[in-house]
């Protein structure tokens, strides 16, 4: 089989051609060389006349690649012609999709035996399988007839064996999602106190109340709720003579005394229980007869002159008086100091006849 030409070999073996061709045209034949070496001159201005009998080529020499090519190709069409005399005429190239569907018909319709016909007959031609209305063969079967006639691979079979593909993975089982369980009141209660919107809402109503209930105190007064400043303790017959009571000193802050030692008079009063140097609660010593104050020291007589201590004057009467119903009233409004003269008040002691 002819080596196929890459277009390189081509160019150059016609442009080795073209110039052997230039140089036979330009050198004179070598009959005449050999003949006589005087004569060449003679044999090349005879030259020219026996150029005449090759093709002019207008200089003899391609001037393009179109050229060089076209002689390329006219060269090897007449090689390949030249021994065509007992060889069976070459196979024409097929240049365009038209002329290989020609010929792939052509032979199809050789290779497909005609019906009625043996396995031996032989294909009809062409022409003659459509003269003869005979069906025409598929594209397919021309392709076959075509890779089988030019000795090209063996035919591939009908039906491709489909690629086994490996078996797939396993999905790993997923286990079924559990149905969302109902909401139960109790949980959204829940749900919603947990929450920070809960929380501020929590916070807001808190200082609300707050606020409205110091708003509504404010609208109140302080009032320092104490017992009544006048008040009864009872008859005088209740406080024997030389007695200190200590019945109101709790309640009411006041000992009822009952002595003659003021001056000489059988007199009841109200002493308050308040020590005249700091405000110190004194208690009453009967054993000493005496009221003490636990704060400092201060004592002071039954009569309530102080005696010791830091307390810089006598205890302090209220005052009391006999009531309408016989009974003796105490008023605390009212207060007397002895350093002012005013125990001398009959409105600071009930005297007992
Ligand atoms: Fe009573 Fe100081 S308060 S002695």
């Amino acid at each position: 089989m002819a080596k196929k030409l890459t277009t390189a070999e081509i160019l150059a073996q016609a442009r080795k051609q073209a110039a052997g061709e230039s140089a036979g045209a330009e050198s004179p034949p070598p009959a005449t060389e050999s003949a006589d070496a005087g004569t060449q001159p003679e044999a090349a201005s005879a030259a020219p006349a026996a150029a005449p009998k090759k093709p002019a080529a207008g200089g003899a020499k391609p001037t393009s690649t179109a050229d060089i090519l076209a002689a390329a190709r006219a060269q090897k069409a007449a090689g390949a012609a030249a021994p065509a005399g007992d060889k069976p005429a070459a196979k024409a190239t097929p240049k365009s999709t038209a002329d290989i569907l020609a010929a792939a018909r052509g032979k199809a319709a050789a290779a497909v035996p005609a019906k009625g016909e043996g396995k031996g007959a032989k294909p009809a031609a062409t022409g003659a399988a459509v003269a003869s209305g005979e069906p025409l063969p598929s594209v397919e079967e021309m392709m076959k007839a075509v890779r089988g006639g030019s000795g090209g691979p063996a035919a591939e079979p009908a039906v491709k064996p489909k690629p086994t593909l490996p078996p797939l993975p396993k999905k790993p089982v997923v286990a079924a999602k559990k149905a969302p369980e109902a909401v139960s009141r109790r949980g959204v209660v829940m749900s919603l106190i947990g929450t920070p919107f809960a929380a501020a809402w929590t916070f807001l109503t808190a200082t609300t109340a707050t606020a409205t209930l110091a708003m509504a105190r404010f609208m109140f007064p302080n009032v320092l709720v104490e017992p009544p400043t006048r008040f009864k303790v009872g008859p005088p017959g209740d406080y024997p003579l030389g007695t200190v009571s200590n019945k109101w000193k709790s309640s009411r802050g006041i000992w009822i005394v009952h002595t003659d030692q003021y001056d000489g008079g059988n007199l009841i009063y109200a002493l308050a229980s308040v020590c005249t140097h700091l405000g110190c609660t004194p208690n009453w010593l009967d054993g000493e007869q005496k009221f003490k104050c636990p704060c400092h020291g201060s004592g002071f007589y039954i009569t309530g002159i102080n005696f010791e201590g830091p307390a810089p004057r006598p205890l302090e009467r209220v005052g009391l008086r006999v009531a309408p119903d016989g009974m003796l009233e105490v008023d605390k409004s009212v207060k007397f100091q002895e350093e002012m003269g005013q125990w001398a008040d009959p409105t600071s002691y009930v005297e007992i006849a």
